[in-house]
């Protein structure tokens, strides 16, 4: 069986890639290297003495896809490519619906060309919006706040009218599995690879950990007055390895059974919120660090608490997040005291 993963170079995509080629997959990835490089995959390489068989290149190239599903039997599509910071997605708009919207379509259009209907989707919890009450269920209200939202959700939608096509045409050929994520944080336990933001990080973990390596001086805590027990903002964090693990189950589900054939969401996250100030307690003591913090105002857009019902992928994969906190402080901590300078450093 071989997956074609876009983006595996990057944070999530090459955990994915390691999971996979563990769990006995061939792996085919493509990605533009605009937010990764390539030594995330030799590393995955070194790790697991498989080849990672990177074609670097952009989805929105078709003649790049063609040649990809031409050259290559691919069975299925992890598809993880696109952009995700929040606050660039208002500055540049564009970018983020040609990448994440465009991007999508020029990929499903390229996989059924070749008649590739297996595909799970990198969907987001940033798809709830500001949910009316936690734990959020799969059947909440969609909304979206900014253009990174607006994208996944344009883009899950644009997915179900695929599903909706095949039922009026009478002729099932797309698969796919929407996997909303929670808060993705942690490494391989290996240490090897991990999460390398460029420049100064926008999401708490990575921030956290350089300001425990010296990297940066201080954090700053976005508000302390929201509705939640010591006032700071309340988040489902899942370890990247139990994500991926979510992928595998997907994957598995959607390969296995004739009646997998429609459209799936699923949420992966632990089911447990944390606040901020216990992520900092919990690093603190996972890598014997301080971390200096100070209390901000809000960041805009912020909403109070955002953590998932797991239960539909439990009862439906058979899937649920195994790591605790503090191996996932642990893990995030072994990443980046051993690469202090990211993958640059080597
Ligand atoms: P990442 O930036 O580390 O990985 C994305 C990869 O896609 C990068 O390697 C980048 O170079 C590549 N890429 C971007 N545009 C491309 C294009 N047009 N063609 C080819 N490659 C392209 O991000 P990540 O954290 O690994 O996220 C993976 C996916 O999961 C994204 O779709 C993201 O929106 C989604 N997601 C991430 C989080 C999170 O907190 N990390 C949360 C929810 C959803
Ligand atoms: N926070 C701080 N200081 C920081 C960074 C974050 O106090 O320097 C706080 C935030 O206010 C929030 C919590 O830490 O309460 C988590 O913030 P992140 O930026 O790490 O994550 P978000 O929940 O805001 O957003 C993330 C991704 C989005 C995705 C969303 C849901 O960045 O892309 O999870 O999956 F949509």
């Amino acid at each position: 069986m071989r997956v074609l993963v876009t983006g595996g170079a990057g944070y999530i995509g090459s955990h994915a890639c390691l999971s996979l080629i563990e769990a006995g997959y061939d792996v085919v990835v493509v990605d533009n290297l605009s937010n990764s490089s390539r030594e995330s995959l030799i590393r995955v390489e070194e790790l697991t003495g498989k080849a990672c068989n990177l074609v670097v290149g952009d989805i929105n190239d078709i003649n790049t896809l063609d040649k990809l599903f031409r050259g290559h039997h691919i069975d299925a599509v992890m598809h993880f490519a696109g952009l995700k910071a929040v606050g660039e997605s208002c500055e540049k708009p564009a970018e983020y619906y040609r990448n994440n919207v465009a991007g999508t379509l020029t990929l499903c259009e390229a996989m059924a060309r070749h008649h590739v209907g297996t595909l799970i989707f990198s969907s987001s919890a940033t798809v709830y919006g500001d949910p009316y009450t936690v734990p959020i269920a799969e059947d909440f209200p969609l909304s979206a706040t900014n253009p990174y939202g607006q994208s996944k959700l344009m883009v899950e939608n644009m997915l179900k009218d695929f599903v909706a096509a095949d039922k009026i045409n009478g002729q099932p050929s797309w698969n796919i599995g929407l996997l909303r994520y929670f808060n993705p944080v942690g490494a391989h336990e290996s240490g090897r690879i991990g999460e390398d933001p460029n420049g100064i990080p926008n999401n708490l973990l990575p921030y956290i950990s350089q300001v425990a390596i010296g990297k940066l001086d201080q954090l700053a805590v976005f508000g302390d007055d929201y509705p939640t027990a010591d006032g700071t903002g309340v988040r489902d964090y899942i370890h990247v390895m139990d994500l991926v693990d979510g992928h595998i189950k997907a994957l598995e589900k959607l390969l296995s059974s004739e009646d997998a054939k429609g459209c799936h969401v699923w949420n992966l996250g632990t089911g447990n919120g944390y606040s901020v100030l216990e992520m900092v307690a919990a690093f603190e003591k996972a890598s014997g660090k301080s971390v200096s913090y100070k209390i901000v105002e809000r960041r805009s857009g912020d909403i109070a608490a955002c953590f998932a019902d797991p239960t539909k992928a439990q009862q439906e994969l058979g899937w649920t997040a195994q790591r605790e906190l503090s191996q996932m402080m642990a893990d995030s901590w072994r990443w980046q005291e051993n690469n202090p300078q990211g993958y640059e450093g080597d």
